[in-house]
């Protein structure tokens, strides 16, 4: 990657996440001095060591890289903060068990960050959040006399595909005052990023928008799925009709399981934003978070359950990717385990004891479910039925849904 002309020293608070880690390492390669600062030391060890802490493509090669260069460090010590020109934010920010943002550990972690800036510093918003977040910031560094200047500039990138995208997707810049806006656009720009300009509350529904709209759009083609599946017809059959050469079409989703640690979530924070009148999403969460029971239902309308094992292939949220994170394989493990003899489950990607071999799982199996889409599991030969939600492995095995 080409270098930038002015480098920054640049902290992420966050900095060991599945957000920060990826873009502290863009960060470096790009020349800029980068500081992980993360709550979790044991992150920060693997990352010390040149071990990524989860997958992301390209990543142990560029931190390999990075730690060579001698511009990259980590530390838990938020006070750390202090030394530099730009701070980005890419802390975890989930809905509570009643689906709101949980509102009061970002609050926490901001209020530290506020304590230990200087005048001015930039101060970025990375992680997703509740609209009317980084004004209200802004407000309060104003409130301290803390001349800070305050920006929001989403994350957008794909899981797992962060170092590839980074430097490729538009970049949705959102400061509180013009001078935030110029030297936002400024560090985007110097690294080659289109910037789009939005004011903050616009760039914070924006993302949310994104995830609830993908969100809303997988629940569509799970719902028809259902209508399919209920009605004798192959999904992935009319799915290919009526995307064939079709540009209508183009935006109708795959079917399968939507889940991991953003898309609901988000959709919950628009519809929290909006006093809970968001009924697309609601619907939408019915739908997807229905689709395991569904599978369930289904299965036992054709064979007896109780006396069966069944085998989950691919317990990570998505395919070729370590993440669980709310990842409906494991809501779909609970659904059989009240309705089976024996559920296993196997992932390549992910350790746990619990867990079998790929092999043993097809061998001890009476019936197998696609849980995530391993590019592996295209080389699945079996004569077992392989419930494929996702039409994922073509004719390469029985299917039976
Ligand atoms: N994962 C994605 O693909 C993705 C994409 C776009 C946006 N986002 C958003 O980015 C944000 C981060 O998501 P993530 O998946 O990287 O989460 P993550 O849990 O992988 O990373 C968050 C990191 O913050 C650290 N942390 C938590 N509290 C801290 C504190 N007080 N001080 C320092 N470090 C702290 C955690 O140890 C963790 O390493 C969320 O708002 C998410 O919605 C995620």
């Amino acid at each position: 990657m080409p270098s930038v002309q002015t480098p920054s020293r640049v902290a992420i608070v966050g900095g060991g996440g599945h957000v920060g880690l990826p873009l502290g390492l863009v960060l470096c390669d790009l020349g800029h001095h980068v500081t992980l600062i993360d709550s979790a030391p044991q992150r920060l060890r693997e990352i010390g060591e040149g071990r990524m802490p989860f997958y992301e493509k390209g990543g142990e090669a560029l931190l390999a890289q990075c730690l060579a260069s001698g511009r990259l460090h980590s530390t838990t010590e938020g006070r750390r903060v202090s030394d530099q020109e730009i701070v980005i934010v890419t802390i975890g920010t989930p809905v509570d068990e009643y689906l709101d943002p949980n509102i009061r550990e970002f609050d926490r972690t901001i209020e530290a960050v506020l304590q230990e800036m200087r005048p001015g510093q930039l101060l970025m918003i990375r992680s997703t959040v509740f609209p009317g977040v980084t004004d209200r910031l802004q407000r309060r560094a104003a409130e301290r006399g803390l001349a800070i200047d305050v920006c929001y500039c989403p994350e957008r990138i794909a899981q797992g595909y962060a170092i590839d995208e980074l430097t490729k997707l538009p970049q949705l810049v959102a400061g509180c005052t013009p001078d935030a806006q110029e030297r936002a656009e400024q560090f985007f720009g110097g690294m080659g990023i289109r910037c789009i300009p939005l004011k903050p509350v616009e760039a914070e529904l924006a993302k949310l928008f994104t995830n609830s709209y993908r969100y809303i759009n997988f629940a569509i083609s799970n719902q028809f799925y259902m209508i399919a599946d209920s009605y004798g017809a192959d999904f992935h059959r009319v799915y290919r009709a009526v995307t064939d050469d079709y540009p209508r079409m183009n935006g109708f989703a795959k079917s399968g399981f939507a889940g991991g640690p953003c898309l609901l979530k988000d959709t919950m924070q628009l519809a929290s934003f909006n006093h809970n009148l968001l009924t697309l999403g609601h619907h939408a969460m019915m739908v997807n978070e229905g689709l395991p029971s569904f599978l369930v239902s289904r299965l036992k309308e054709s064979r007896e359950l109780s006396g069966a094992t069944v085998g989950i292939l691919g317990m990570a949220f998505k395919g070729n990717s370590d993440d669980p994170r709310s990842s409906l394989s494991y809501k779909l493990r609970k659904v059989l385990t009240l309705e089976c003899r024996e559920v296993l489950c196997t992932d390549p990607f992910i350790q746990d004891p619990t867990f079998v071999t790929l092999e043993t799982a097809i061998e001890r199996s009476d019936v197998l479910i696609l849980g995530a889409c391993h590019s592996e599991y295209r080389q699945i030969r079996t004569d077992k039925p392989v419930v494929d939600v996702f039409g994922f492995l073509g004719r390469t095995a029985c299917h039976e849904s």
